[in-house]
């Protein structure tokens, strides 16, 4: 981390909006000496109560508990209230960008409309479905090892900066989204919970379930409180497996191909691949990319042929081998 200086004068740009009134953005500059101490937070405050009133955002806690004041600087997602201001001056060479989380969702100025996050929240069931007496004779006890098999999920404080950050989610509107997920894999892998079976089969459902996912990590970077939602939709991954939800799709046959490829050959065999999860007729789609990756020698013309045995093998192989037999947890 770098070095955090006493006082800078600076210059913060913050994207305003009016929903009702604007029809287009505009960004709005303000000058300010900004002190070692101070919180983005304390920025935002001060250009509302020193510079313009109507400047617009939400926080309640101040703390990192709410959620509330989630939005972006400098493309970065941050909690306000927890960012210091001098530390990401130093990180972005004396310049501050203020903006909502989501541009496209803003109501007004930093603040946006959630719905969709709160809607998609809502579909896993986000609670504990469990049959319980309503004068029990004593606790529902969890062991350590039980309460530590919800990991860091049970962190999770709805800030919304993984869904926004989200690629997959952009372009697909029907996907649950990283924090959705992460909520689903908390409540399935809680002990007291009997809704298993039917929260896998809400995180399978193709177009909106972990399988389309695209495992770029940007939900893992976003999170302020370190949810790490990719690793719980790895779980998810693995639980649907093991509970038998698991159905042979592309989806679920793409996994497999990994595995296949590895055991094999040690490699990732990207033909291979395809050739096992859409089959041969299937492949047929993604000739226009297979010929370019021939001409760049990333695949060879046999690749991918079952009768072909052609793909080298790695050196140690059966350490591989090994290791893949120690390790891996579900029968793919
Ligand atoms: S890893 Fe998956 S859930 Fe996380 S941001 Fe990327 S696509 Fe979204
Ligand atoms: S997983 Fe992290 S980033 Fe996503 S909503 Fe929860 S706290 Fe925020
Ligand atoms: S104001 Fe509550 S998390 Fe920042």
């Amino acid at each position: 981390m770098s070095e955090v200086k006493d006082t800078r004068k600076v210059t913060i740009k913050a994207f305003r909006f009016n929903a009702e009134t604007d029809y287009l953005p505009y960004t709005k500059q303000y000058e300010m000496e900004v002190g070692k101490d101070e919180l983005i937070l304390d920025l935002m405050n001060r250009i509302k109560w020193e510079h313009d009133g109507s400047f617009s955002y939400r926080r309640s806690c101040r703390h990192g508990i709410c959620g509330a004041c989630a939005i972006k600087v400098n493309g970065k997602s941050v909690l306000a209230c927890k960012q210091n201001a001098i530390e990401l001056l130093n990180l972005f060479d004396n310049d501050i960008t203020l903006e909502p989380s989501s541009k496209k969702r803003a109501i007004k100025d930093l603040i946006i409309d959630k719905t969709d996050f709160w809607d998609k929240h809502a579909a896993v069931k986000p609670f504990i479905v469990a049959d319980i007496d309503p004068r029990p004779a004593s606790e529902s006890k969890q062991s350590v090892a039980q309460f530590n098999a919800l990991l860091d999920a049970d962190l999770c404080i709805q800030c919304g900066a993984c869904h926004y950050a989200c690629p997959a989610l952009e372009v697909n509107d029907a996907f649950l989204g990283p924090a959705a997920l992460a909520a689903a894999y908390r409540f399935t892998a809680d002990t007291r919970d009997e809704a298993t079976e039917e929260r896998l089969q809400i995180t399978f459902e193709s177009g909106s379930g972990v399988w389309d996912c695209v495992k770029c990590f940007e939900c893992a970077e976003a999170c302020p409180k370190e949810v790490n939602p990719i690793e719980k939709i790895g779980k998810l991954h693995n639980m649907q497996f093991e509970h038998g939800v698991a159905v042979s799709n592309v989806a679920t046959r793409h996994a497999e191909g990994f595995l296949r490829g590895m055991k094999k050959t040690g490699y990732l065999d990207e033909a291979d691949i395809v050739t096992y999860s859409e089959g041969y007729l299937g492949m047929y789609k993604h000739l226009g990319t297979a010929l370019k990756m021939m001409k760049t020698g990333k695949i060879h013309w046999h690749s991918g042929i079952p009768f072909i045995d052609s793909i080298p093998k790695i050196k140690n192989l059966d350490e591989v081998q090994k290791l893949i037999a120690i390790s891996q947890t579900n029968k793919l």
